[in-house]
């Protein structure tokens, strides 16, 4: 098949190459010429394991190409996504304007049957303005060619996004005509060979899933925290209370972690979102403003530590962190906790020594100017002479450090642990003052 991925970012690249990857051709397309150079000269502009391979196979195959040329990915792919990104409005609405951009787009230049599918994360309705939109650019035409439109919501997470889109648990198809249907069949048959994932329902339900699906699991973070907050007052310890209730079928273990509070592209604006939609429509969702009102919060909690550890002015402190990205194996800041931390801790005259294996580059790119704000190349390197040290992103490399030598290199042996990597009781074994979310940590 021949397919047009409007948007080449974190969704659009990686389902563009994993749709080349079984044999169609895809031309992906985006306004940002600096990024699609970047990819014509074989370079990847994010950080997702498995990309790159998966991009120079299909590029060396001939199946997949970069495109600024709007006409021509209009008129390429018989099946048109539509994979851009879809930011919060001033008020908290998810902004359209990108989507209706691309359909906009799509209408002024096709020259033939299309199904276009939104892929990007969007309110219900959007099917129906993405429907009219493309309609207007064919009247002002004087064109009468046919389309229909599909909502296909994507649920790759960052960090195994390439082994999400090829190994899905549910493709959910939002459509309502039989040739769309039988098209996103037969698009979406290599990625369900073992058996049926494709959940085929009305355009509206589909458009709603997903947020469903991500203010779902946003709620189960801020439950957890709230609860860690309370915890630490009690004197209970919030990850044995995770075991005491993960291991209840009906609980399940997923996205029971306390920690410094969730962040990324999709699980802060999709709350939001979801929350303005209500609004909109004479429903408030109070449970899910307070979700979105304790994550607020949670960002600031081990700022809150560190303060009640070292005082509210941190002139002369220093601080190594680690971890950036508001997840591992992602370069991802958007919304990430270390933000929110890095900014407050900066108000408060502090300077930081940061690492991250994957995000320093990004980081530079946000706090530019920041002379308060050095990233380092190993981790090892943001410890000398610190005053404590702050993990905000679980990777891998964090969770079994060289304790001795960290108690060793920094001023004084203080942890704060943002993501309830490490035992409280191997910390004091250390000799490390430990600071975790919702544990019980004795000082040192
Ligand atoms: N990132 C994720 O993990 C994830 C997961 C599921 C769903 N989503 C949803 O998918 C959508 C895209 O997210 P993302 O993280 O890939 O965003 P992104 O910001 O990484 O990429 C969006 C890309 O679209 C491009 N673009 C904007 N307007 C365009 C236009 N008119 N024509 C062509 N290109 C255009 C931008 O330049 C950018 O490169 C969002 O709605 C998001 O909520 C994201």
């Amino acid at each position: 098949m021949r397919i047009t991925v409007v948007g080449t970012g974190y969704v659009g690249l990686v389902s563009g190459a994993c749709l080349a990857d079984v044999g169609n051709d895809v031309l992906c397309l985006d306004v940002d010429p600096a990024k699609i150079q970047t990819l014509q000269q074989g370079g990847i502009p994010i950080h997702e394991p498995g990309l790159p391979e998966l991009v120079r196979r299909n590029v060396e195959a001939g199946r997949l190409r970069f495109t600024t040329d709007v006409e021509a990915a209009a008129r390429y792919g018989t099946v048109q996504f539509i994979a851009v990104g879809t930011p919060p409005d001033e008020d908290g609405s998810a902004d359209l304007q990108y989507v209706l951009a691309a359909a906009r787009n799509i209408g002024r230049y096709m020259d033939g049957y299309r199904v276009v599918v939104d892929k990007s994360t969007v309110p219900v309705g959007t099917a129906d303005k993405v429907r009219a939109t493309i309609a207007e650019e064919l009247a002002a035409r004087g064109a009468a060619i046919d389309y229909s439109v599909v909502s296909n919501p994507e649920f790759l997470k960052e960090g195994a996004a390439v082994e999400d889109f090829m190994r899905p648990d549910r493709i959910i198809i939002g459509a309502d005509d039989e040739r769309a249907i039988d098209c996103m069949r037969e698009l979406y048959a290599p990625f369900q060979r073992n058996h049926a994932r494709q959940l085929v329902m009305d355009v509206r339900s589909a458009e709603l899933a997903k947020y469903a699906a991500n203010a779902m699991l946003a709620t189960r973070i801020s439950f957890m925290n709230e609860l860690a907050n309370l915890a630490e007052t009690l004197g209970a310890d919030i990850e044995q209370v995770r075991q005491g209730i993960g291991s209840d079928p009906r609980i399940g273990w997923h996205f029971l972690y306390a920690g410094c509070g969730y962040g990324g592209s999709c699980f802060p604006k999709d709350v939001k979102a979801l929350v303005r939609t209500g609004r909109e429509h004479g429903h408030e969702l109070g449970l899910l403003a307070a979700v979105e009102a304790i994550n607020r919060r949670q960002k600031l909690r081990v700022v809150d530590k560190v303060v009640r550890r070292f005082g509210e002015d941190l002139r002369g402190r220093h601080f190594a962190l680690w971890g950036l990205a508001f997840k591992p194996e992602t370069d991802d800041m958007r919304e990430a906790p270390s933000r929110v931390v890095l900014e407050e801790l900066f108000a408060r005259g502090a300077t930081v020594a940061a690492y991250d294996p994957a995000a320093s580059r990004e980081a530079r790119r946000i706090f530019g100017q920041e002379t308060r704000l050095g990233c380092v190349e190993r981790p090892m390197q943001a410890i000398e002479g610190a005053d404590a040290l702050i993990v905000l992103t679980e990777w891998k490399e964090f969770r079994s450090p060289d304790f001795e030598r960290i108690r060793a290199q920094m001023r004084q042996p203080v942890v704060f642990d943002g993501r309830n990597i490490y035992e409280p009781a191997v910390m004091r074994r250390y000799g490390i003052e430990y600071f975790g979310i919702g544990r019980r940590c004795r000082a040192a």
